[in-house]
């Protein structure tokens, strides 16, 4: 059916679609995903071209990463579980350099991004931050303040001290704004 369907409607028009600003496609209110397919309350399947925001490239509920996370649940859901302490090390083998390294975990992109702007300013000691003008980088208090992609993220938020936006490098000047350009920023 043509989304979207009546229980989409019902349910964005109950709720208000109070999840994110984020673009429509992401209020598509969804039961089952498998693979590259996604389904809607209304049951129409949608082929999920950017792979759930990039972050399950592999598809939706691919069985092996299913498999390995109940098996971590089922044995411990907190702490430094031994698995922890197993992919430190070996994330440590595989990275160039041959220093003592240490390994962060986040819960999130915006997790790291709040980490490289920390490791950032603590290695160089200087406090200014040269970001992209239209990037996206995430949602929490750091990741937001080199954000704007849209109006709100910079305007009542007050991000953090010390940020300066560039202009964004287009090879094709007419097409519109980015919605997301690369993380990446300068520490000067
Ligand atoms: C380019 C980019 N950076 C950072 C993030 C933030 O990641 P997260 O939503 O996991 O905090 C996103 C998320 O969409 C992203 O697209």
């Amino acid at each position: 059916m043509k989304p979207p369907g009546p229980k989409t409607q019902e349910l964005l028009k109950r709720t208000g679609d109070p999840i994110d600003p984020y673009p429509p496609i992401w209020g598509i209110p969804t039961v089952n995903a498998e693979g590259p397919w996604i389904e809607d309350v209304d049951g129409n399947i949608y082929l999920d071209f950017v792979s759930g925001k990039c972050v399950v490239n592999l598809g939706h509920r691919h069985p092996e990463i299913v498999a390995a996370l109940k098996a971590q649940i089922d044995q411990v859901i907190l702490g430094a579980t031994e698995n922890r302490f197993i992919l430190s090390e070996k994330l440590t083998q595989i990275t160039p350099g041959s220093f003592n390294k240490t390994v962060f975990f986040g819960s999130s992109g915006s997790d790291s991004i709040d980490g490289a702007l920390k490791l950032a300013r603590w290695t160089t000691k200087r406090p200014n931050i040269l970001c992209v003008a239209g990037a996206y980088h995430g949602q929490t208090y750091g990741a937001l303040s080199v954000s704007s992609t849209w109006s709100w993220m910079v305007r009542g938020f007050y991000p953090s001290a010390g940020i300066f936006r560039m202009p964004e490098a287009r090879l094709d000047l007419q097409s519109k704004p980015a919605v997301e350009c690369l993380n990446g920023f300068l520490c000067f």
